[in-house]
């Protein structure tokens, strides 16, 4: 019997903002609690169901245990004594003297984590790194990337500008140039992470700054097949799972063909979940092979060499693979969310 997760989640969310996290305990995770008893479902389900119901019914459970235990660390924090940590005392005070200072320890933030697993994918398969820049210009933002002034393109990107006319990078194709005109002759292979900003409204997929992982490879005799071979590698290795690709097309000034990268959902197995929209497929990124005008402005024959492109957004593969439901969480400092990836 398949579950309307949407349902259950409307009914449990409501429950999280009023219950005590006692309550909450007592409500869904006790012996006859209501997440148990889904949970006691399972073994009268098809094999097929089970894998999919499994994945659903844990996160609802990851759900209540984040916000219990949330409540519980406030209360912690409520409770302690408030004390003034640049005080001085005495080294022979005995430690239950001393004043207390919470034991929290600092750690790398999730986005980090999951952008040195990336890196270190990369480096595995011969890829240099490059990080990009956070303050840049006309030229690697829009000219070099074959949008020439007054392209009707260059709205695609809702680009901050400062006063005296330099730009937020919108993307990391703003390092296309650099890295050519740097690393050439080819062979160049390379990965550009970054941060990129974007003047649009947030919601639960869209942010004002995210990081995005460029990667270039630009060679003699350099095809599609080896652009669709080396993402769909690099993916397979991150999410620890076999996949099946495709290409859709897209559109990019920098890129002929332009593409999106598609894969089959890591979780569902293309059956429908919510993480990928009950479609069983995940648009992934843009990417495509090199514009000729982009390798010209690089400094690369495009008669000799060709090569591929793509950019990914790092915030949403680290949605994708945490199963986080909204992309803000990701920089809104809170420290009890962030703990717990
Ligand atoms: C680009 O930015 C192209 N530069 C990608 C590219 C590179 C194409 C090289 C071809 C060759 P796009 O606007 O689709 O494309 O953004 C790429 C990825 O960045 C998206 O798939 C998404 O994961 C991420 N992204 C874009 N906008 C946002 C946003 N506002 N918040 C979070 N992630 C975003």
């Amino acid at each position: 019997m398949i579950k309307d997760w949407e349902k259950i989640l409307t009914d449990i969310e409501k429950d999280l903002l009023k219950l005590p996290s006692q309550e909450l305990k007592k409500k869904y995770l006790s012996k006859e609690g209501i997440v148990t008893n889904l949970f006691k479902e399972i073994k009268s389900l098809d094999t097929k169901d089970r894998g999919i119901y499994g994945k659903e019914l844990n996160k609802v459970k990851n759900l209540i245990d984040e916000k219990i235990k949330r409540s519980e660390q406030s209360e912690i924090v409520e409770s302690s004594k408030r004390i003034d940590p640049s005080a001085p005392f005495d080294i022979n005070t005995s430690k239950d003297k001393r004043p207390q200072i919470l034991d929290l320890k600092g750690s790398a933030h999730p986005l980090y984590k999951e952008l040195e697993k990336i890196l270190d994918i990369f480096q595995r398969m011969g890829f240099d790194i490059m990080e990009s820049r956070q303050i840049d210009d006309d030229f690697h933002m829009f000219e070099s990337l074959n949008f020439p002034k007054g392209h009707p393109a260059r709205d695609m990107y809702d680009t901050f500008w400062t006063d005296d006319g330099y730009v937020l990078p919108a993307h990391t194709s703003t390092m296309q140039n650099r890295a050519l005109r740097k690393l050439g002759p080819p062979p160049i292979r390379v990965v550009l992470p970054g941060r990129c900003f974007r003047n649009e409204a947030t919601d639960a997929s869209h942010e004002h700054t995210f990081y995005q992982i460029e990667g270039i490879y630009v060679d003699e005799g350099i095809s599609m097949g080896h652009m669709l071979a080396t993402i769909k590698e690099y993916l397979e290795q991150y999410l620890e799972t076999d996949l099946e690709v495709k290409i859709q097309p897209a559109y990019f000034p920098f890129t002929e063909p332009d593409t999106e990268f598609v894969i089959s959902c890591p979780f569902c197995k293309k059956v429908g979940c919510s993480t990928c929209g009950y479609t069983g497929w995940i648009e992934l990124m843009g990417c495509g092979m090199i514009h000729p005008n982009v390798l010209t402005a690089g400094g690369i024959d495009p008669q000799k060499y060709t090569g591929f492109a793509w950019g990914v957004g790092l915030d949403r593969l680290t949605l994708i693979k945490s199963g986080i439901t909204d992309i803000r969480k990701l920089r809104d400092g809170d420290i009890n969310f962030l703990r717990q990836l």
